[in-house]
Order: structure tokens, then C-alpha cells, then sequence
């Protein structure tokens, strides 16, 4: 389908977002509500752009660069897309404010994924025009560097729609995994949850120190998830797979999941207390420096998965 990108919303996704696409060789038109965000937005980009460079991840951030269009309204960059991403605060009033904005725009044909983390898209769409092409693509921060998007259909979403984002996701080189149907936090941030779960728990507990908790997955755990999965995991640590591993260890997991019942908030004490440590070990003006590092540390990785994923094909050609 022809049409460029539109990206509504240009904080730290939709920014990501951008860089997605544009490096894909798509024309992208971005717009924010915020005159401040419009204005600054291009500088922020080509630093990561330049970022990204440092790594060999992309070629010529000019050429990038120059297929970027920031506009000074909805309409000028949502009319004539063939896709919308939209990446706006994460607030179900506000989802679906510029939901209803942008259903109208819409050409024939065109899709809006919004970049939501885990507020199904029904709590958003229900009554605005074009429902049927709205639905969740779900990033990873950053999304140029971490592939997977969960695309996420509400009840209403078209067949057709589902198809057409799954396709651009993987022509742009993102990873999609199809949520067949809403569930809140969607796959990633379950996943996730569980994880946290049991890390502040463990933690209040008094079981491990944050850094040791932290270090079972960096230096552990971690390693492994950087390209397999839990199912895979558990397939290639027994001798006969994961029927193997299911009869070795299956009554482990299950006592461990019989000793956690009653769910809980995450208590305002133990927040300050983790806070507290996490601010020993990393001040609060040491953050966005972190933050950078860490950036950079995908970087490194992301090069090292792309040499590894060709040479294996090349292994894979001969
Ligand atoms: N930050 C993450 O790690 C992450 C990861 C995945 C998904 N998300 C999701 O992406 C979305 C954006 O998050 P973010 O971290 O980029 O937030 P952000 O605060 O950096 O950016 C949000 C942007 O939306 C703009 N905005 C607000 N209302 C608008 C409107 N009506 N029209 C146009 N622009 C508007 C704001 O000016 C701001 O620039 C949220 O739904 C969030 O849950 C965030």
C-alpha cells in the first residue's frame, strides 16, 4: 500500500518509532502536541542516529534523517499514511482523545497501531471512526534496537488490518508476535510482572540484596534470554527436552508457585527501601547517564546479534 508513516506522539517512543521506520528507507511525518517536543525533535534523533552510526547499525544517518517531516498538525501528518503509529502519554482519556482525532483523518485502507504497554485497545476505540483498523502494536524501548512488537487486535479489529501491521512490522525489521487475543499487559509485561513479582518479594523478604537479585539475571538467566526463550530454555536443559525437564522439575515449580498466593500492591515502604539502595548505588543525576550506557551496551549487542544472525545463514547457505 502506498502512503507514508505518521507517528502521533514524539516522546521517547515515538521518537524510537521514527528511527524505525525512516532507517527502513519510509518517508515518516511526526506530529506531537507540543510545540517544545516539534521543534527539538529533529536534533534528538540525529544524535541517536549518530549513536547508531558509532555502532555500524545504520549507514548514512543524513539520508535517514532527511525522510523525517515534523508537522504542525494531526491532519498534516496522519492524512495519506498507510500506517499510524500512535505513542502519546499512556492514559486511557487520552488514547482516547487522539483516537477519535485520527479515525477520521485515516485514507481507505490505512491502520493505527498504538504503542500502548498494556491498556487493551477496546478501552480506547470503541466508538471512534475506523475502529476496525485500530489496534496495539507494542514497542520495546528502544524500538530500533529491540525488535519485538506485540500486535494486539481489539474484538473489532479486521482481519485484514492484523495482516497489514504484522507485514510492515516485519518489512522494517521489527520481530511481531501476534497476541491472538486482549489480555491486559498483553505477553511482555506479564512475563515481566512475574519476574518483578518474585524479585521484590525475594527482596522484602531478605532472601538475596538487590545487586544479587539484579546480577542472577545479567550475569545468569539473562544471557540466554538475549536469543531463546523460557520454552526453548527448558527443551535444551534436559537430556530428553522438555517432556524431560517437565518430569525432572515440574513439581518445583509448582510448589513455587503454590508458596506465592495472595497478590499485593508493591508496598509504599518497600518501594522507598529499594529506592534507597538503588539510589546508593546510582544517584539520581547518575540516571540519564546510565541510561545512555545501557543504550548503548543494546547497541553493542544488537551488532553482535545481526554479525551471528548472517553468519548463520551464510553456515545455513553452504
Ligand atoms: N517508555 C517506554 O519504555 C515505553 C515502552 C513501550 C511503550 N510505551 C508506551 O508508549 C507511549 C508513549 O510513551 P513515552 O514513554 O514515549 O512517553 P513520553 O511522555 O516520552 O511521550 C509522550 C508524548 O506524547 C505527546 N502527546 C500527549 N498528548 C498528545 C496528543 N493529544 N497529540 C499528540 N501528542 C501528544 C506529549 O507531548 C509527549 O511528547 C505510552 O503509551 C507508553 O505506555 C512506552
Amino acid at each position: 500500500m502506498a502512503g507514508h508513516i505518521a507517528i502521533v506522539g514524539a516522546g521517547l517512543v515515538g521518537g524510537g518509532w521514527t528511527i524505525v521506520f525512516a532507517r527502513a528507507g519510509k518517508a515518516v511525518r511526526v506530529y506531537d502536541a507540543a510545540p517544545a517536543i516539534r521543534n527539538g525533535f529533529l536534533d534528538v534523533i540525529k544524535r541517536q542516529l549518530d549513536d547508531l552510526k558509532h555502532y555500524d547499525l545504520v549507514d548514512d544517518p543524513a539520508e535517514i534523517l532527511a525522510r523525517v517531516m515534523v508537522c504542525d498538525s494531526l491532519a498534516d501528518a496522519v492524512q495519506g499514511a498507510r500506517f499510524v503509529q500512535e505513542s502519546v502519554l499512556e492514559e486511557v482519556a487520552v488514547k482516547q482523545e487522539i483516537s477519535a482525532a485520527i479515525g477520521p483523518l485515516l485514507d481507505a485502507g490505512a491502520v493505527v497501531g498504538s504503542s500502548t504497554s498494556g491498556i487493551p485497545g477496546s478501552a480506547f476505540t470503541e466508538e471512534v471512526a475506523n475502529r476496525e483498523r485500530f489496534l496495539v502494536t507494542h514497542p520495546v524501548n528502544p524500538p530500533y534496537l529491540v525488535p519485538v512488537v506485540e500486535v494486539v487486535p481489539a474484538p473489532w479489529t479486521a482481519g485484514e488490518a492484523v495482516e497489514d501491521a504484522v507485514v510492515l512490522m516485519k518489512a522494517v525489521g521489527q520481530s511481531p508476535v501476534l497476541v491472538r487475543r486482549e489480555i491486559e499487559g498483553f505477553i511482555l509485561n506479564r512475563l515481566q510482572g512475574v519476574l518483578l513479582r518474585e524479585a521484590w518479594d525475594l527482596y522484602e523478604a531478605g532472601y538475596a540484596s538487590i545487586q544479587d537479585i539484579d546480577k542472577t539475571v545479567s550475569e545468569g538467566l539473562g544471557l540466554r534470554w538475549s536469543f531463546m526463550g523460557p520454552f526453548e530454555t527448558i527443551d535444551l536443559n534436559a537430556p530428553g527436552g522438555v517432556a524431560d525437564y517437565a518430569a525432572r522439575l515440574g513439581p518445583l515449580y509448582h510448589a513455587i508457585q503454590k508458596s506465592r498466593t495472595g497478590p499485593k500492591p508493591w508496598s509504599d515502604d518497600l518501594i522507598a527501601q529499594v529506592d534507597a539502595e538503588r539510589r546508593q548505588s546510582l544517584a539520581m543525576d547518575e540516571l540519564a547517564g546510565r541510561r545512555n550506557w545501557r543504550d548503548r551496551r543494546l547497541m553493542a549487542l544488537a551488532a553482535h546479534k545481526s554479525a551471528q544472525n548472517s553468519a548463520h545463514t551464510a553456515e545455513q547457505d553452504t
